[in-house]
C-alpha cells in the first residue's frame, strides 16, 4: 500500500520519476508507478530533492538579535561579548521557544536536519538543558544534533573542560571545540589532542570551530588532521570555519590540504557569516572572508556549507534558507561554472548530510521518506531564484505545502501576465 505517490517529478539528476512512499521510507522511484494510494499529488514540472541540511548552527542564540542590545562593531569578538551577556539572562523557558520557532521556520525551508553547536561554557548548563529537550520535541520531524561547544574555550575558563564532559554525560552528540580562542597557540593545539582523545574514547563525531580567524598562523586545523589521522577517526570529524586557510602562505597550503584530505576531516565554511564577519581588521584590499572552498574540493576533501547564525549577536539577518547559504557561498568561492554551481547545491543536501553520518537520506528507493518539492527544473535555477518551497515531506509526513503563487504583472505596453522566473533556454 502506498501512502503518499507524487507524479512526474525531475530528481536532482534530471530524471523524471514518481515516488512512492510507505510509511517513513521510500517504497520505490520509477518513471511510472501504478497502484492505490492514499494521496496522490501530481508535480510535474517541479524538483524533488533530498531535504536542506545545514552542519553548523547556533540554536541556543537564535532569534534573540537586539537582546540585550545589538552588535554595533559587528565584529566576531562582540558577538562572543554580547552573547556573554545574554546566556546569563536567558531562562531554558526562553531558550526552548526561540530555538522551537526556529525549527517551525527550518521546518518550512525543507531544512530537516540541523547540527547545533551548544555553549557549555556558563557552569548552570541551562543551554544544553534547553537544547536537549527542544531536540527531542522536533524529533518526529527534525534531525538535531548537539555539539558541546566551549565557547570561551576549553581551557580559558576554570570549569570549561569539566563542563564538556557534563554535556556529554547528559547526552550531548559531538565534541566541539575552538582552539583558536584559547589562550596561546599552544594551549589551543592541547585542546585539539584533547578533545579529539575524549570523543575517541566516547565513540563520538568532532566538530569544531578551527581557525575563525584572519591570522594566517592560525594552524590548529593541521593538528586536527594529525588527531583524526593518529586516531583513525576519519570520516567522523569536521572542521568549522577555517577561515585563516584564505590567508595561509600557498606553500604552506600545499602541505596542509594532501594532510586533511589524508585524514578524511571535512570542512564547514558558514559564506554568509564569514563573509560578514571576516576581514574586518583590513583596510583596503580587504579580504574575502571564506576557506579555500574549490581548493579543497579538488583535493577529494568533503565541503559542505552551513548558515552558522540567524539573527543573534554575530548575524541580523538569516531566515533557515539553505539556498540563501549556497547563492552566497557560490559567490564569494567563485564557483560559476554549471558542475560547480550544481555542487553547491549538493554542499547544502547530501554532502552536509554525509557530514553529519545521516547516511539514509536520498531519493532512492529504501531511504528515509524526507524530501523537499522545490518550484525549479534544476539544482542551479533553485540557487539561482532560491525556489519556493511547494511541499515538504518528513519521515513519511507531509509537514508543509503551499500552492503556486505567481506575481501578476500589468505593465504599460504590455499584455497583463503571471510571472514565472522560471528559464528554458531557447532551441
Ligand atoms: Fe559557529
Amino acid at each position: 500500500m502506498i501512502d503518499i505517490l507524487l507524479k512526474g517529478g525531475t530528481l536532482t539528476d534530471g530524471r523524471v520519476m514518481d515516488v512512492a512512499i510507505t510509511g517513513d521510507r521510500i517504497a520505490d522511484v520509477a518513471p511510472r508507478i501504478e497502484g492505490a494510494a492514499g494521496e496522490v499529488i501530481d508535480v510535474t514540472g517541479l524538483m524533488v530533492s533530498p531535504p536542506f541540511v545545514d552542519p553548523h548552527f547556533h540554536m541556543d542564540a537564535t532569534l534573540s538579535y537586539g537582546v540585550p542590545r545589538i552588535n554595533a562593531s559587528g565584529t566576531l569578538l562582540e558577538g562572543i561579548a554580547l552573547w556573554g551577556e545574554l546566556r546569563d539572562i536567558a531562562t531554558v523557558d526562553e531558550m526552548v521557544d526561540r530555538a522551537l520557532a526556529y525549527c517551525d521556520w527550518a521546518a518550512s525551508m525543507g531544512l530537516l536536519a540541523i547540527r547545533t553547536h551548544v555553549d557549555t561554557t556558563p557552569d548552570h548548563l541551562r543551554g544544553v538543558e534547553a537544547l536537549i529537550e527542544v531536540r527531542r520535541r522536533v524529533k518526529p520531524y527534525i534531525d538535531l544534533q548537539l555539539v558541546a561547544f566551549p565557547q570561551d574555550g576549553l581551557y580559558r575558563t576554570k570549569t570549561g573542560r569539566d563542563n564538556v564532559i557534563r554535556a556529554l554525560d547528559m547526552g550531548v552528540d559531538v565534541v566541539g571545540g575552538i582552539p583558536h580562542f584559547e589562550r596561546t597557540m599552544e594551549d589551543g593545539r592541547r585542546s585539539v589532542t584533547d578533545l579529539c582523545q575524549i570523543a575517541e574514547t566516547r565513540g563520538l563525531m568532532v566538530d569544531m570551530h578551527c581557525d575563525e580567524t584572519d591570522d594566517p598562523m592560525s594552524r590548529h586545523i593541521e593538528q586536527l588532521a594529525f588527531e583524526t589521522h593518529r586516531l583513525g577517526m576519519g570520516g567522523r570529524v569536521a572542521g568549522s570555519h577555517l577561515t585563516s586557510m584564505h590567508s595561509m602562505d600557498n606553500y604552506y597550503v600545499s602541505k596542509l590540504l594532501p594532510l586533511i584530505a589524508e585524514a578524511g576531516v571535512a570542512a564547514i565554511p558558514n559564506p554568509l557569516i564569514n563573509i560578514m564577519i571576516q576581514g574586518r581588521h583590513d583596510t583596503f584590499p580587504k579580504r574575502r572572508g571564506l576557506t579555500r572552498v574549490k581548493e579543497m574540493l579538488a583535493m577529494g576533501i568533503r565541503v559542505g556549507f552551513g548558515q552558522d547564525c540567524v539573527l543573534d549577536p554575530w548575524h541580523p539577518l538569516g531566515s533557515a534558507d539553505m539556498l540563501d547559504v549556497a547563492f552566497m557561498g557560490l559567490h564569494v568561492a567563485q564557483m560559476g561554472s554549471p558542475a560547480e554551481m550544481a555542487r553547491c547545491f549538493d554542499m547544502v543536501t547530501t554532502e552536509n548530510a554525509a557530514i553529519m553520518g545521516l547516511h539514509d537520506i536520498g531519493i532512492e528507493k529504501g531511504k528515509r521518506a524526507s524530501l523537499v518539492v522545490l518550484d525549479a527544473g534544476s539544482k542551479v535555477e533553485a540557487i539561482r531564484l532560491r525556489a519556493e518551497r511547494r511541499l515538504v515531506i518528513s519521515n513519511g509526513r507531509i509537514i508543509a505545502r503551499r500552492a503556486a503563487s505567481p506575481m501578476n504583472v500589468s505593465l504599460p505596453g504590455r499584455d497583463p501576465v503571471a510571472v514565472n522566473r522560471r528559464f528554458a533556454a531557447r532551441p
